[in-house]
Formats: structure tokens, C-alpha cells, sequence
């Protein structure tokens, strides 16, 4: 197999990224520009301010990823860079700087897709660690502020094929995380501090109905393939996140969680020792029970999921996965069907580039390369 170091480029929502990965499995740098600080005020990602930050970290960004790398322009043997899905602005940031690089560079470019990025995350370190045994059909679950969806992933001769079995119908997990957060005076992201917070809470305090989807996804108005044509597991998070509101509404929470949101927001960087001070029992117990409802349905129809299709390997991938109660009922559930579960470390659970040019590396061998008139799709799916 040809060795090649591949540039990987992401900037499809609020994290500028780039990355040197020799041959899809090392890792020579991996540096992430993280937008937080200027999304923080206004409790999520604001899209015209994502683009702007992204158009100031580029350069820079890669530019030190090469140097961590000890590569150059020149001695890279392409460049990868995710067309999407993603916020269009943000995604045309990256796509614009990659063109111009393998034009100028006269390098082979290569197009990713966000959702393929996040299952190779954890291809890459099982491939680090030499555990080349993988057991196919696989199942990867991608759980992210963006999307919640089960893929069945395939390989032959270098070529990846997913097949999706199941997806959001309406919020995405972390971002049902994300908007409890912001509901009681967290801060940005959710996901992170909920998980440090859940612990200190009953999670059997409050109990939470996620809606069981019965019906067909009237949304989805085209026609199955005959391949598409099987069970789906689809989730859905809105209710849970209207559920704690009216939870807050009827508990009569809101005075408390106005002094939290004004408090927090005077404090810098915030830790988990102001926020548990700043937290009362009855709203730990609010976050703990809130997760533990999110985990359980995620594992759930996962599991699910993974004996319909009588899968032989399970992937978590994505933001989400960073959470700690949702890897440690992953492995226990799993490990009691006999199923192996593999999750990419937190650093490559949230977004980043090495898992974009460890996605391209089969690419890079089936000489999949775009024309330069290639442009972002914000709506991209993953087949
Ligand atoms: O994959 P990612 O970095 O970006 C997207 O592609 O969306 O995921 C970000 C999401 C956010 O919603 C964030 O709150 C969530 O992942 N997240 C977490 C944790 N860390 C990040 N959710 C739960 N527990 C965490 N530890
Ligand atoms: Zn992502």
C-alpha cells in the first residue's frame, strides 16, 4: 500500500481545523481553532460569525498543522476537505482555501464527508492501536450537535458505502443538550457541562417520556430503494427538551436560573465548582435524570439497531460521544450482547481534521479526486 500524508482541512460549523495523517492511520498533527469564546454569548452558533472566524484561523491554522508535522506545502501528497454537511458559509471557507492550495500546489484534492469524517475518527485509532481485526457489518451511531444517525458502514477494495438505518426526525442529541442548557442558565456548549453536572444528581429524580416514533417519516417523501427498504430506528429530542421547560415553568425555576445565567456570565471561564454552587439539588437532579433519559434512549435504539442487522461491531461517533455516562451504559449494554464498541478519544469525538484526511486516505488510493469547480453541500447525506 503507497504511503501518503494527507492534508485534511475542516471548517463546517464552529471549529477551524487542519491536519497532517500519514496514511490513514497516524496522526502527525491535529489543531483545532475553537469558536467558542465568540458564539458563548448568544448560547449557540451564529453563522455569519462562523464564517468570519473561520476566514481569520485558516491560514494560521494550517500553516501549524504542517509545521507540527514537519511537512511543507510541497512534500503534502494531497489535500482533503470537508464539502459538507455543514453550515454553507463556513464549509465554503475551507473549500475555497483548499482549491486555491491544490491549484497553486498542484496537488490532488480530495472531498469528504462530514458524517464519514466522524465514523474514520475512530477507524484511525483502531488502526493506531493495531487492532486490524475489524468484524464487519458495522454499525456506527453519529451523535453530534447536528445529527443523530445510524449508519451500517461496508468496505471492499478501498471503497466505504454506508447505508443509513436511522436518524433524527427533528433535534439532534447534542443539540437537545445544548438547548436544556442554555434553558437553565449553563452557558455554551451544553453538552460538556451537563456531563460534569449529571453525577451530582439523581437521575431517577424526574421522569422523562422520550417519544417512541411509530409512524413513517412523512418528511422523507421519496421512495425507499429496495435497499433502504428495511426497519429504521429513528430518534427524536424535541419533546424531551419541551418536557424541562415546562418542568422548569411549573417548578417554578426561573428567578434561580436567571441569578445562574448572570452569575456564570461573569465569570470568565467558568468551572465545575461555579456551576455546582450556582446549581441546587432540584436542578442537578433536573440534569441528571435529563441525561440519563438522553443515554438510555440513544443506547437503546442503538442496540436495537445492532440486532435487526445482526451487526458484529458497534461505532460511537461524534460530539456526543464524548459523554462519560453515555460511553460507560454503551460498553456495559453492549458488552452484555457479546457486541465490541469502539469510541474515538474526546479529542476526536468533537470536530477536527484528522479525521477528515484519515477519511480520504481510501479516496487517496481509488484516485477519487474533484474537479476544481467542486462546491460546498450543506445538506450533503452519507450513502
Ligand atoms: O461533532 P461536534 O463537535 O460538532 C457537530 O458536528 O455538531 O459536536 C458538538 C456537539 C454539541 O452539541 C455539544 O454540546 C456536544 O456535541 N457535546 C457533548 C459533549 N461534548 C460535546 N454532549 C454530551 N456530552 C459531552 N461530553
Ligand atoms: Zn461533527
Amino acid at each position: 500500500m503507497p504511503d501518503a500524508h494527507i492534508l485534511g482541512i475542516e471548517s463546517s460549523c464552529d471549529e477551524t481545523g487542519a491536519a497532517v495523517v500519514r496514511s490513514g492511520q497516524q496522526i502527525l498533527s491535529n489543531v483545532v481553532a475553537s469558536q467558542i469564546a465568540t458564539h458563548q454569548p448568544y448560547g449557540g452558533v451564529v453563522p455569519e460569525l462562523a464564517s468570519r472566524e473561520h476566514l481569520r484561523a485558516i491560514v494560521p491554522v494550517v500553516r501549524q498543522a504542517l509545521a507540527e508535522a514537519g511537512q511543507t506545502y510541497e512534500s503534502v501528497d494531497a489535500i482533503a476537505v470537508t464539502q459538507g454537511p455543514g453550515l454553507a458559509g463556513a464549509l465554503l471557507v475551507g473549500i475555497s482555501y483548499a482549491k486555491a492550495l491544490a491549484f497553486a500546489l498542484e496537488k490532488p484534492l480530495i472531498a469528504v464527508n462530514h458524517l464519514e469524517g466522524h465514523i474514520h475518527a475512530v477507524l484511525l485509532e483502531q488502526r493506531q492501536s493495531e487492532n486490524a481485526d475489524l468484524h464487519f457489518p458495522v454499525l456506527a451511531l453519529v451523535v453530534s450537535g447536528g445529527h443523530t444517525h445510524l449508519y451500517l458502514a461496508q468496505l471492499q477494495e478501498n471503497l466505504w458505502t454506508y447505508r443509513n438505518v436511522g436518524h433524527t426526525r427533528d433535534d439532534a442529541a447534542g443539540e437537545a443538550f445544548d438547548k436544556v442548557a442554555k434553558l437553565l442558565g449553563l452557558g455554551y456548549p451544553g453538552g460538556p457541562i451537563i456531563d460534569r453536572l449529571a453525577p451530582h444528581g439523581d437521575p431517577h429524580a424526574v421522569k422523562f417520556q422520550i417519544s417512541q416514533i411509530k409512524h413513517p417519516d412523512r418528511r422523507n417523501h421519496k421512495q425507499p430503494s429496495a435497499e433502504e427498504d428495511g426497519p429504521h430506528f429513528d430518534f427524536s429530542y424535541s419533546g424531551i427538551k419541551t418536557a424541562v421547560l415546562r418542568y422548569v415553568e411549573t417548578q417554578n425555576l426561573k428567578p434561580a436560573i436567571e441569578v445562574r445565567r448572570q452569575a456564570l456570565a461573569g465569570i470568565e471561564k467558568p468551572m465545575l465548582e461555579d456551576c455546582l454552587r450556582l446549581c441546587d439539588r432540584q436542578t442537578l437532579n433536573l440534569v441528571a435524570s435529563f441525561q440519563r433519559s438522553m443515554v438510555n434512549d440513544l443506547v437503546a435504539k442503538t442496540l436495537a439497531a445492532a440486532r435487526e442487522y445482526d451487526v458484529r461491531t458497534l461505532f460511537v461517533s461524534g460530539g456526543v460521544a464524548a459523554n462519560q455516562e453515555l460511553r460507560t451504559t454503551f460498553e456495559r449494554e453492549a458488552g452484555m450482547q457479546g457486541l465490541p464498541v469502539f469510541f474515538p478519544s474526546r479529542a476526536l469525538s468533537t470536530d477536527n481534521a484528522a479525521m477528515i484526511a484519515a477519511a480520504a486516505f481510501p479516496k487517496f488510493l481509488r484516485q477519487e479526486f474533484v474537479p476544481m469547480d467542486f462546491s460546498a453541500d450543506a445538506g450533503m447525506s452519507l450513502r
